[in-house]
């Protein structure tokens, strides 16, 4: 049977996808990517794939779960399966460096950033930017190794807790370091705008004053075993009614082009009114609370609309096949 098979290495994260499946009587299941097989002699079975994988999957320790993604990327679409963020977008995923690349390309400004591979040559690419820079990884997600650093003196205390820093994940999964001009908001918030099947569907205001660690599932900070991962406290994450931007036509075209079905962009505009997109994000959540106070519902909230997206594509599919 022709169903719709989401991939993904985070079981907190799919609970409300799962619930827009069944609220419209879609026919789901999951591919949960850690370890195990992938038989290529075999085809890959019927329907639509949505891929979820996230780049801080290292993080829990699933260390090798986007390679294995792009395996069976590989396959399903060798085969001929529809995949919803299929290869160029996981490549995107996990790599910021080709995310900027990807987006100057559409004429959407980024932060001017210079790579670093050798925690050395930091000192070097922050002095051709100027004080004050961000140092975050190429390979990241929930804000890892986000550092704003306003001086030489500063830099040196940061590179000298880093290299006495006992965390494995402080160090970037790829090796890549990012130097990044420090973007100055005149207020303490981003903006990130939430697209699903290439489409604008909403944007959402995300409070800044706390600091950098800011995937909206990940704010609750939700213990094991508990439900919801999208819902915070207080007024964080708060949908902007009627949000309008020049850029979003670019952002719509630059996920169209590169097979991004569903995510999102941050961005922040400055004091001169200019507006700097910083990180994709292919494996995006929603903040259940924001949602809910903005009084959306169904199709309208994000996970109800990819449900509601897949579903669409699943019939489709399913129409070219009779
Ligand atoms: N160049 C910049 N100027 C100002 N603030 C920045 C800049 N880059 C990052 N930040 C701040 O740090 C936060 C995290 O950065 P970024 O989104 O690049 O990391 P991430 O690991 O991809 O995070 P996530 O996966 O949670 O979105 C941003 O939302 C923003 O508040
Ligand atoms: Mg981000």
């Amino acid at each position: 049977m022709s169903r719709i098979h989401v991939i993904h290495e985070n079981d907190a994260w799919v609970v409300p996808l799962r619930a827009a499946f069944e609220g419209l009587g879609a026919p789901h299941e999951e591919l949960f990517l850690d370890t195990g097989i992938l038989d290529l002699t075999q085809p890959p079975p019927e329907g639509v794939f949505y891929n979820r994988m996230s780049a801080s999957s290292h993080t829990r320790g699933h260390t090798f779960a986007p390679e294995y993604a792009g395996a069976v990327i590989e396959w399903l679409e060798r085969h001929g399966r529809t995949v919803v963020n299929g290869r160029r977008a996981l490549q995107l995923e996990l790599s910021k460096v080709a995310q900027y690349q990807a987006l100057a390309a559409h004429g959407i400004p980024t932060p001017e950033t210079i790579a670093v591979v050798g925690t050395q040559h930091i000192p070097d690419a922050a002095a051709k930017l100027g004080f004050p820079v961000i140092l975050k990884h190429n390979r990241a997600g929930k804000g890892l190794g986000v550092r704003l650093v306003n001086s030489e003196a500063g830099l040196t205390q940061a590179l000298e807790a880093m290299a006495h820093d006992a965390d494995p994940h402080a160090q970037p999964r790829d090796g890549i370091w990012l130097v990044q001009r420090y973007v100055a908001a005149p207020e303490p918030f981003i903006t990130r705008a939430e697209f699903v099947g290439g489409r604008f569907l909403y944007a959402v205001r995300v409070d800044t004053s706390e600091g950098f660690e800011l995937c909206p599932a990940d704010a609750c900070q939700v213990g094991e075993g508990e439900f919801c991962p999208a819902v915070a406290p207080g007024e964080k994450f708060r949908i902007v009614e009627s949000f309008s931007h020049p850029l979003i036509p670019r952002m719509e075209a630059f996920l169209t082009a590169n097979g991004i079905g569903v995510g999102a962009i941050e961005f922040i505009t400055d004091r001169d009114g200019r507006t700097f997109a910083y990180d994709v994000n292919t494996n995006t959540n929603y903040n259940a609370d924001a949602e809910r106070k903005a009084g959306r519902e169904g199709a309208r909230t994000g996970m109800g609309a990819i449900a509601a997206h897949l579903h669409r594509l699943l019939d489709s599919r399913l129409a070219k096949a009779a």
